[in-house]
């Protein structure tokens, strides 16, 4: 073990880690964190995807722990280039306190860990988007209290958003009811792995079926950044839309969630992604607050 405090993927860490994270970032947001921990520490954040919300919230949050960032492009960095990501990932480390990156292949993520000497951040890969899931988790928790033991339903592509929601489930104790196409499944290994850890995941090609007394419906995009094939997957998707009449099969207090960028009339209708049960402002806004806790942990400040 390097001592390296990396945050990789929800998986990857164990409960109480994830719990004491969450911690740290309610008491962020509630102005109970020590004053500017992260003062003369700097982030460098790679993006070779586009980012509205990530590059924001992790931008504002540095700054509002004293800390500062650096963003690189898919276009600014010697990385467009050619120039390992392994060499990348030892010179950043001699200037920066942290790295974080959004990619498209998780390989990347690990071979930046495997280079680099500083704290390496996941925000987003193909494969997962654990930051996101942490403020989803921490929203839940502020509208209807702990999450262990309720019902979450996905509905939708098996993404990456879900893969993190299935990590999550075992690791905070809730059910988690996946309603995917065929198709678009999340893999079956991360559904064994869920089992294998004592979490209770279960799949079904039947959005109506996994949202019946769900305590929290999810969604995402049915065209993810770098899919190719938007026709099938608008084909597939279309009898997954959340809208009024499956959210009426959920809890009568069930909230709705989306990590956003959303598609009115795709994957949500309006109604439901406007109306009173959907709380995607306050998760857009938790992004923030979760990651002034999971830099404060990773930075050990
Ligand atoms: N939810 C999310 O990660 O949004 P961005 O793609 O805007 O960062
Ligand atoms: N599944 C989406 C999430 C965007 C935040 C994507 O990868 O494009």
């Amino acid at each position: 073990m390097s001592g390296i405090r990396h945050f990789l993927d929800l998986d990857r860490l164990d409960t109480a880690t994830l719990r004491g994270i969450l911690d740290r970032a309610a008491a962020f947001k509630e102005g109970r964190g020590p004053h500017m921990p992260l003062t003369g520490k700097t982030l460098v954040m790679i993006f070779e995807k586009p980012s509205t919300r990530t590059r924001v919230s992790f931008q504002v949050g540095m700054q509002e722990l004293g800390g500062q960032t650096v963003v690189l492009g898919e276009r600014d960095s010697q990385l467009g280039r050619g120039e390992s990501v392994a060499d990348t990932a030892r010179v950043l480390s001699r200037y920066a306190a942290a790295i974080m990156i959004r990619t498209d292949d998780p390989l990347k993520l690990d071979e930046l860990e495997a280079h680099a000497t500083v704290p390496v951040i996941n925000g987003l890969t193909d494969a997962s988007h654990p930051c996101q899931i942490m403020a989803d988790v921490m929203t839940f928790e502020e509208h209807r209290g702990p999450i262990a033991g309720k019902r979450v339903a996905w509905v939708g592509d098996g993404n990456n958003v879900a893969v993190s929601w299935v990590h999550a489930a075992v690791r905070f104790a809730f059910e988690l009811r996946l309603a995917t196409p065929p198709g678009l499944a999340v893999d079956p290994g991360i559904i064994a792995w869920a089992a294998a850890e004592g979490g209770t995941v279960t799949a079904t090609e039947s959005a109506a079926e996994a949202v019946v007394g769900a305590d929290l419906v999810v969604t995402d995009t049915w065209v993810s950044m770098g899919d190719k094939d938007e026709d099938r997957r608008r084909r597939l998707l279309s009898p997954y839309r959340v809208d009024g009449a499956l959210m009426a099969k959920a809890s009568p207090e069930a909230i709705f969630m989306h990590c956003l960028p959303a598609h009115r009339g795709e994957e949500v209708a309006a109604d439901v992604i406007d109306g009173s049960r959907s709380v995607v402002w306050d998760e857009a806004e938790n992004r923030l607050h979760a990651q002034k806790g999971i830099l404060a942990w990773c930075l050990k400040s």
